[in-house]
């Protein structure tokens, strides 16, 4: 379908609410909506925006296209969790209702200040002859959880020398001031990152550009964060368009980050290490993150990229979250671990440990976590073949060989952006292995090692062939199994 301006930038306060519900009816029948992750009621989810803990709640919104599995006119929809796995439905969190955010409300983030929670995120303006004129708005959730916006935005121009992509503030505070980093384009076509600062979270100064050592990192960088862990600077962005390395940035657009000495606020001088991909999988991109009352770090992602087609899409529908993950940094490297929470979702144990050196099948099963530690590995290849049966199959292994780890969905089901390939690998060398698999209908997301990498992906099986099978082949394998029901 080709949509026209009119059925993209209509809001949906104005479309007949029989036709929403339509749209729903279609959505609701999709064999692939997913059970534990947070998904769009109708259209189409992008990046996570305003994670933020606020008066005993976690709050997550997202970008929302209600209409259809498009860009369109974009929303924040707003979710809420005490938990972070149980999460409630509030409903459209901003409108595009202003001259500012005329095309969009796009990106932005959230931060808890004097009672109240503050959002602020970019509006897109388009002028009439389809110019962007971003302009960096502000709302303010009240503890009703009233959520209005300032009459005008808080940073109206962009700066000399970027261009019309600059967008998607993420919020901190230091000491006593507020900053925001901002992804942009310099007029070389260059991505970056600035930052401005303010004391009362209206009045924002241009500080200028994080200086990093990357000068020819892409075109924009999209949706930057930047924190602190254990003592280091974190920045996390999201480079359009990097050239395939070697195993790394194989998908359309990558999402990473570099890690050094904090940030100096005052020269913006950021020296760091190289650039490191957060995901490993097909679906990861824009991701952002929170810290929370624990002190934890906590970061969400778009389980999806930009420009691709889903099968979703027919149904009405598109996208999803992935799961919250915290952040740790060990001995200099940023690991990444499924929230502890998620245990309250485990239910009916079964376990198996034996050594192997064959398939066997080991249980069934759509919705579900896993958990499979090889030791003693001395086979050439060692893995799990999921959701699998006489015809499909997604499988995850080590090839000791080519000393890498593997994720093939050539046969996983219906295939997504085949001209970025069907399998993603990291390289890999040991004699132990473990795989921690959360599995949806239509996604899997395998931290690896407690958290040392992730991988990331969507899948859109057909068959209802649910067989979980773990193998070792030329040779073999110890495995300690175990597996819950979700
Ligand atoms: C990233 C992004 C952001 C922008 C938003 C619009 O996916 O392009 O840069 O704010 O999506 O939906």
């Amino acid at each position: 379908m080709n949509w026209t301006y009119e059925q993209l930038y209509t809001p949906i306060e104005k479309v007949a609410p029989e036709k929403v519900a339509q749209l729903a009816k279609q959505v609701a029948t999709c064999q692939w909506r997913q059970t534990y992750h947070i998904q769009p009621p109708t259209g189409l989810l992008n990046d996570p925006n305003g994670f933020a803990f606020y008066q005993g709640e976690y709050h997550l919104f997202y970008q929302w296209f209600p209409l259809g599995p498009v860009h369109g006119l974009k929303y924040w929809y707003h979710v809420k969790s005490k938990d972070l796995i149980n999460w409630e439905d509030v409903g459209v969190g901003i409108k595009p209702d202003q001259y500012y955010d005329s095309h969009g409300a796009y990106s932005g983030s959230g931060i808890q200040h004097n009672g109240n929670l503050y959002l602020i995120y970019t509006g897109n303006h388009r002028d009439r002859h389809w110019v962007r004129h971003p302009m960096q708005g502000m709302a303010v959730m009240n503890p009703k959880g009233e959520i209005k916006k300032l009459s005008e935005p808080v940073i109206k121009h962009v700066p000399e020398g970027y261009t019309e992509h600059f967008r998607d503030p993420k919020i901190w505070k230091a000491k006593e001031s507020f900053y925001v980093v901002m992804g942009a384009q310099r007029q070389n076509k260059t991505g970056c990152v600035v930052v401005y600062r303010s004391t009362n979270l209206t009045d924002w100064t241009f500080l200028g550009e994080v200086e990093t050592s990357l000068k020819d990192f892409g075109y924009m960088w999209e949706c930057p964060d930047y924190f602190e862990l254990a003592g280091q600077g974190v920045l996390v962005f999201s480079p359009q368009v990097l050239k395939p390395v070697g195993s790394q940035y194989q998908n359309i657009y990558q999402t990473g980050f570099i890690l050094g000495d904090p940030l100096d606020l005052k020269t913006l001088k950021f020296s760091h290490h190289d650039f490191v991909e957060l995901d490993h999988g097909f679906d990861f991109y824009a991701s952002q993150s929170m810290v929370d009352y624990r002190g934890r770090r906590i970061l969400v992602g778009w389980m999806g990229l930009p420009e691709t087609v889903y099968p979703t899409d027919k149904n009405g529908w598109a996208h999803c979250l992935t799961l919250p993950r915290e952040l740790k940094l060990v001995a200099g490297k940023l690991y990444q671990l499924p929230i502890a929470e998620l245990k309250q979702l485990r239910k009916d144990e079964q376990t198996l440990v034996t050594t192997i050196n064959s398939i066997i099948e080991v249980g069934t099963g759509v919705h579900y976590e896993l958990e499979c530690v090889f030791t003693q590995i001395k086979a050439g290849e060692v893995g799990l073949n999921l959701r699998t049966g006489a015809r499909e199959k997604t499988v995850i292994k080590y090839d000791t060989v080519k000393k890498k780890i593997i994720l093939d969905r050539s046969k996983a089901g219906i295939e997504v952006a085949l001209q970025y390939g069907t399998t993603r690998e990291i390289p890999y060398d040991g004699h132990r292995l473990k795989l921690q698999i959360f599995m949806d209908t239509s996604s899997l997301e395998i931290f690896i090692n407690d958290g040392e990498s992730v991988i990331t992906s969507r899948i859109f099986p057909t068959n209802n062939e649910n067989k979980i099978q773990v193998y070792a082949v030329k040779g073999s394998s110890h495995i300690d199994y175990k597996k819950w029901t979700i």
